[in-house]
């Protein structure tokens, strides 16, 4: 038996009914509605009452409007509510519609003397150590939204490339990074990308965004002990600088992203960031290692590590290099061997590796990558001299002998990408419960 056409276009399978970014996208239309949401504020007049609710769906607040006052008496911030009401054209200016209420039933109610989240500005270490609520803040609820919007906008990039998601595992044997094999047999992942390159070699293009870990003892304001990391790896790529494309690229395809969160976290943003001009069509420039070793030498700045040729780049000298030398981002290309891993593609000067940093204002490390050395005695010789054990390798090196592709990739923090678009000081705040050294609090 068939439906009738008007319920077939009314049926709602989730019955979840209206969220309020739904609510405050559609037209008044007189109806009797439900919502749900938790109060931002109330107001109490003589004869009228306001409440702000909010649902997380969107920045915004839908105003609900008591004609009697004593209904709204039984609302305090934070409570969960449901109200029912007609949507009107507001008289009001700043908004185009609100709710008048008709019923409002409190569903949780919150104590307003002892609730965590008050109105006067929190400071970030007291909303750190309100984990389970600070997402409700304003800010936090941004935080939260561009996450999933810029995820949104990477699968769109990804999926119009021709990549391929995949799911890396979380526990494995090998450690990406190179370091020594401990007695344990498995570890937690610190990268996904040598399971990528498995997968790469199968499917052409590959791409995921995973949890990593790492057992950083530094307390910086760009690591925690579990971030995410957006890793891209893909076959037939020959160039550092084709790398360098897809990277730039990537990112640009978020810069330019429409998120009403993404602005209402750059409020005071610091135009240093660079943010509008690094989304232009102008490409991003492109420095090796020993060129940048050069400027900063010259640079005439006081560094606490002097720059040296063969020395890792302090944060002290990335953010020289993006905030001063290129104000904006710029790319770092062919490290030398010796402060590499040992998958990177030996360049044939014999003393740097095809790879590349990517250094942004204000965060310095975004991404790195590199070509990966595809040369299978290359590759074991690069295993012997980092001292790691051959036979934990094996497969990675037989890999190569059975058509292995010449190919590459890069890796980004996801919290780091979130803290330069939202002009946030501390990846603390990128995400929701973030761990560090020392920290879990839930
Ligand atoms: O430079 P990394 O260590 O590169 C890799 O792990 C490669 N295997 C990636 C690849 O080529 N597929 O890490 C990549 C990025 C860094 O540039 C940084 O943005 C982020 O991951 N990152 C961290 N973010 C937050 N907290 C930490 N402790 C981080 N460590 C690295």
């Amino acid at each position: 038996s068939r439906l009738p056409l008007q319920l077939i276009s009314a049926f709602n399978p989730t019955r979840l009914g209206r969220t309020i970014r739904q609510v405050l996208a559609s037209n008044p239309d007189e109806e009797i509605i439900q919502v749900h949401g938790w109060i931002k504020s109330v107001r109490l007049q003589k004869r009228i009452a306001f409440a702000m609710i909010q649902d997380g769906t969107t920045p915004r607040s839908l105003q609900a409007v008591f004609r009697d006052p004593e209904h709204a008496k039984v609302l305090t911030n934070g409570a969960s509510v449901c109200i029912t009401g007609v949507l009107t054209a507001s008289p009001g200016s700043g908004q185009a519609k609100e709710l008048l209420a008709e019923t409002v039933e409190v569903l949780g109610a919150c104590d307003p003397e002892t609730y965590p989240i008050q109105k006067q500005a929190l400071t970030t270490e007291y909303l750190r150590d309100h984990a389970h609520l600070r997402v409700r803040t304003d800010v936090h609820g941004a935080v939260l939204r561009l996450r999933d919007t810029v995820m949104r906008s990477l699968h769109e990039f990804f999926q119009n490339n021709d990549f391929i998601y995949a799911h890396t595992p979380i526990i494995t044997s090998n450690d990406a990074e190179g370091a020594e094999r401990l007695s344990a047999p498995s570890y937690l992942t610190v990268s996904s990308q040598l399971h990528l390159e498995v997968i790469s070699n199968a499917v052409a293009r590959v791409w995921t965004l995973s949890p990593c870990f790492r057992a950083e003892r530094s307390q910086t304001s760009r690591h925690l002990a579990e971030f995410w990391m957006l890793e891209a790896e893909w076959a037939f790529v020959r160039s550092v600088d084709d790398l360098c494309n897809v990277a730039e690229a990537s990112i640009k395809h978020v810069l330019r992203l429409n998120s009403p969160d993404r602005d209402l976290l750059q409020k005071d943003i610091n135009a240093s960031c660079g943010l509008v001009a690094a989304a232009s069509d102008i490409p991003w420039p492109r420095i090796t290692y020993t060129d940048a070793i050069h400027e900063l030498q010259k640079s005439g700045s006081r560094f606490e590590f002097p720059p040296t040729w063969g020395a890792a780049l302090q944060s002290e000298h990335e953010r020289w290099l993006a905030d001063s030398f290129a104000r904006g981002p710029i790319f770092v290309t062919d490290y030398p061997t010796a402060i590499k891993p040992f998958y990177m593609r030996q360049n044939d000067d014999s003393r740097t590796v095809a790879c590349f940093d990517l250094l942004v204002p204000h965060i310095g490390e975004l991404v790195g990558g590199s070509l990966r050395e595809e040369r299978p005695t290359l590759l074991e010789a690069a295993i012997k001299r980092q001292g790691l054990d051959e036979e934990v390798y094996r497969w990675y090196t037989e890999l190569r002998r059975f058509g292995g592709a010449p190919h590459g990739g890069y890796g980004m923090g996801f919290e780091r990408l979130i803290s330069w678009l939202g002009g946030i000081e501390n990846v603390r705040e990128c995400i929701p419960m973030p761990r560090w050294s020392g920290r879990m609090l839930l």
